[in-house]
């Protein structure tokens, strides 16, 4: 592309979630239309033919100027987040802000998280494990964390966060926090604050539970449970928001106390607008 040429060149790979492909299209051809009638640029999805679930998100912006306004404009950003609720985003070409050193490496990195997290939807699709008759069975089964549970709808998160309660290290506040996370693939991580003498590195249970998550390399999360022993439920706090739309999207959420539900809450509601690596 020349310098001199004031139109700008974005493209992003697009990792479209199982089942919501139409809404994808759909998605895709009004943000073509917006972008056309209101002079900012053209856009165009292409698929990548050896992975049927990836696009190419290829926008063509008329100036710099055009490519920021149009990031700005909230009809744009209604597209936008209801993009990031059924796809994974990974921004490769930035033709809007100067490219710098830290950003290409962040972006080299992201990349790669990205293309790790395809595995987070083809996990349930895939089964690599071993042929049929040469499962372990009965006791020879191994009961790690992915069989927590075998059906879908089937395991007691609010249970399993009110066991990992039990682990909180909250010696200064005796504020116990348990929550569990559910994985697209069914498994439940847990987590649990833990606080220190230094009180501002404490963490909480939420975070715990996500930080857990990731780094055994799960990327695709469908609910959490938060449990506190309150009568008024325990939301997630601002931080824990935060954490949980960057690398969970629009989680259910679950509030219990040790006796009974406390309410379910979708995160965009309770996270009404966000920033995101959509805005940077
Ligand atoms: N805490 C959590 O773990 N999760 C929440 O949703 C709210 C607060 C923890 C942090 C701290 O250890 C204690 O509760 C009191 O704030």
């Amino acid at each position: 592309m020349a310098d001199s040429d004031a139109s700008r060149l974005s493209v992003s790979l697009v990792d479209v979630a199982a089942g919501h492909e139409a809404e994808f299209l759909e998605l895709a051809r009004e943000f073509e239309a917006v972008l056309a009638r209101k002079g900012y640029g053209r856009a165009e999805a292409i698929r990548d033919e050896a992975l049927p679930s990836r696009y190419y998100s290829v926008r063509h912006w008329t100036s710099a100027g055009a490519a920021e306004q149009c990031h700005a404009d909230t009809e744009v950003q209604v597209l936008t987040s209801r993009l990031y609720q059924i796809a994974r985003i990974t921004h490769v070409v930035n033709g809007v802000h100067p490219a710098d050193e830290m950003r290409l490496l962040l972006d080299d990195r992201r990349a790669r998280v990205e293309a790790d997290r395809r595995t987070g939807f083809d996990r349930r699709i895939k089964n690599v494990g071993r042929p049929e008759g040469e499962r372990r069975m009965k006791r020879d089964r191994r009961l790690g964390p992915r069989r927590l549970r075998d059906r879908p709808g089937d395991v007691d998160l609010v249970g399993a966060a009110r066991r990992a309660r039990e682990n909180a290290d909250a010696a200064f506040s005796h504020f116990k926090v348990g929550a569990a996370l559910e994985t697209a693939d069914g498994t439940v991580i847990t987590g649990c604050n833990i606080e220190n003498a230094t009180y501002g590195l404490t963490i909480c249970a939420e975070r715990v539970a996500m930080f857990k998550a990731l780094s055994e390399g799960h990327r695709a999360f469908t609910r959490i449970a938060i449990v506190a022993d309150t009568d008024a439920p325990t939301p997630p706090c601002g931080a824990c928001r935060q954490i949980l739309w960057e690398f969970g999207g629009n989680l259910e959420i679950q509030l219990a106390n040790m006796r009974e539900d406390k309410g379910r809450h979708r995160l965009k509601d309770l996270l009404p607008l966000p920033f995101d690596a959509r805005l940077l």
